[in-house]
């Protein structure tokens, strides 16, 4: 789907994370539509990363992070992001934390990976938190 419509469409989106000082290719930042409700006012963006193994820990996961909310809420008329990881995955847990995510709660055996249900941590960026961020 996404080589016919390009890396960006009304439903989903892919980016590369680059380097500012030098373009390196560092990972891909990916959203996706969650609806949670049958109105369009009631759609989110569910947000992901992949940074390649050299590129983990120096905080581009958390900047990558908040750079993609930043662009989501200025290009796009949705109130509310989230994010979920594995809830082994503490880097990801604390580069949503500090990107300025919320946590709140656990969704038990929400994915299915490597053969097995995975319990995920989700979290959530609304527009007002911005707003008040800002405001601060
Ligand atoms: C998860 C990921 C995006 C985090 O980005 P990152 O650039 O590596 O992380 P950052 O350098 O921004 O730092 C994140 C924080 O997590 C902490 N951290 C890293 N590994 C950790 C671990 N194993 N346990 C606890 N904390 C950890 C870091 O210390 C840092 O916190 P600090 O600044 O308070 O010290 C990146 O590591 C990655 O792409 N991993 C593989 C793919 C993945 O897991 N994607 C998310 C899946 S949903």
């Amino acid at each position: 789907m996404l080589a016919r419509q390009g890396l960006i469409s009304d439903e989903r989106g892919l980016l590369i994370v680059e380097r500012s000082a030098d373009a390196a290719p560092l990972g891909t930042v990916t959203w996706h539509a969650v609806s949670h409700g049958p109105n369009p006012e009631s759609r989110a963006w569910n947000i992901g990363i992949a940074l390649v193994p050299e590129a983990r820990g120096h905080g581009y996961g958390v900047e990558a992070q908040q750079l993609l909310a930043r662009r989501l809420l200025a290009t796009t008329q949705v109130n509310r992001l989230e994010a979920s990881t594995d809830v082994e995955n503490l880097a990801e847990q604390r580069a949503l934390d500090k990107a300025g995510f919320s946590r709140e709660g656990v969704l038990r055996g929400a994915q299915f990976r490597a053969g097995g249900w995975h319990d995920m941590v989700i979290y959530s960026l609304l527009r007002q938190d911005v707003s008040a961020e800002r405001r601060g």
